[in-house]
């Protein structure tokens, strides 16, 4: 796979389709920088190497239409500090004055493009609107991992374009952990799924379930393994019609000799807004008025336990409603187990990074991918749109 390294981008304007939608708050300051940080290192290649970097990037959902609620500006702000250069913010991503701009880069200086989702056409890979974008630069340099997944304009139209198109530094990072954490590693290999829902992760379950040494299994789907086995689960978040495949994921695991472990208490109220009711069940007695919002103490500690001997972990998804302090404890600890484990820690992005950064142990973990939907979607074994244009096979 050719890479920055190889390419000659002296003196050239490189068109680099970066990920920084990143988290802001009211105030529009910026909640969680890691996207801007782990994008800093190809940036500073292309600037070292004499490029000219022309940073494209979305935003949220803007919906195709202009909405100064996701301007760019504040990652403007944060590029500028962090690379400590002429970081110029462009009005748009396209047109005759954008042009003008890139034209006029002298070496050293950095165009950031307004939100790339202001227009329809990038969602749509609209080929005029990939055009106009290509039209900017000479080398494409693709290091939007966490947009990976969406075949958008600047994901797969551009580098239709620019024949001279390589992934960056990003890019390759979250693909060589992804192939030492799933596809190369070392063994017990142990993966840790909570969340919401079995049926947003079912084929993520499935994949890692032919996989993993150990699954760990916490969060509301966790509730779905336990119905599914009988356990009354009170008022908890349960999907009865995956029931069949919670069954079949379970016999599958052990036919493999793998293990599979499931909550066996939890921290139970009558609502997520209880305050004070919180108590801790065991599995066998979940009150019927009560519902599941976090795993119980003795499950933390059969967590720790079954994760002590792993070489390779990959996390993905909280153990409970981890936003409330009365339901936080179960995340927490895995937050402490992994991040102190001696193996591989691999850690997919969103909530779980959420709550990595809430306890400031974000350097306990060895990776924690940029990725949330594309992370889910590379472990699913989807073909995701942004390796196919660049023309990598990970098999
Ligand atoms: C993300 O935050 O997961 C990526 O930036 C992709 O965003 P999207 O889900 O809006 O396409």
């Amino acid at each position: 796979m050719n890479t920055i390294h190889d390419i000659d981008v002296n003196g050239k304007r490189v068109f680099i389709r970066a990920d920084l939608n990143v988290p802001l708050d009211e105030n529009k300051m910026i909640t969680d920088p890691l996207r801007i940080k782990e994008f800093l290192p190809t940036a500073k290649l292309i600037l070292e190497k004499g490029g000219i970097p022309i940073i494209a990037s979305h935003l949220g959902r803007p919906g195709g239409k202009r909405d100064e609620a996701y301007s760019l500006k504040p990652v403007a702000e944060a590029l500028k500090k962090e690379l400590n250069c002429d970081v110029v913010l462009a009005p748009d991503c396209i047109g005759g004055e954008v042009e003008q701009l890139a034209k006029g880069l002298k070496p050293g200086q950095v165009l950031l493009l307004e939100n790339l989702r202001f227009h329809k056409g990038e969602s749509e890979n609209d080929p005029a609107f990939a055009n106009a974008l290509a039209s900017l630069a000479d080398v494409y340099v693709n290091d939007a991992f966490g947009t990976a997944h969406r075949a958008h304009a600047s994901i797969v139209g551009v580098p239709q374009k620019l024949s001279n198109h390589v992934p960056g530094l990003l890019m390759q990072k979250e693909l060589d952990y992804y192939k030492k954490a799933l596809l190369e590693p070392e063994r017990p290999l142990c993966v840790v799924i909570g969340g919401a829902k079995v049926s947003s992760k079912l084929g993520v379950l499935q994949q890692l379930c032919a996989k993993a040494d150990k699954v760990i299994i916490g969060g509301a789907m966790a509730n779905t393994f336990l119905a599914a086995q009988g356990l009354q689960m009170g008022r908890s978040l349960f999907e009865q019609p995956l029931f069949r495949q919670a069954i079949e994921i379970t016999g599958h695991i052990a036919r493999r000799g793998a293990q599979l472990y499931l909550p066996v208490d939890l921290v139970v109220a009558p609502s997520l807004k209880s305050q004070g009711l919180a108590r801790n069940v065991t599995t066998q007695e979940v009150p019927a008025d009560c519902m599941a919002l976090d795993i119980g103490p003795a499950t933390r500690i059969l967590f720790q336990e079954a994760l002590q001997n792993a070489a390779t972990i990959v996390w993905n998804g909280p153990m409970g409603a981890f936003e409330y302090e009365e339901f936080a404890a179960g995340t927490e600890s895995m937050v402490e187990a992994i991040g102190g484990a001696l193996g591989l820690t691999v850690v997919g992005g969103g909530d779980t990074d959420a709550a990595i950064h809430k306890l400031e142990l974000a350097h306990k973990f060895d990776y924690i991918s940029t990725g949330g939907g594309a992370f889910l979607a590379l472990i699913e074994g989807q073909k995701l749109p942004a390796l196919e244009a660049l023309g990598i096979s990970l098999q």
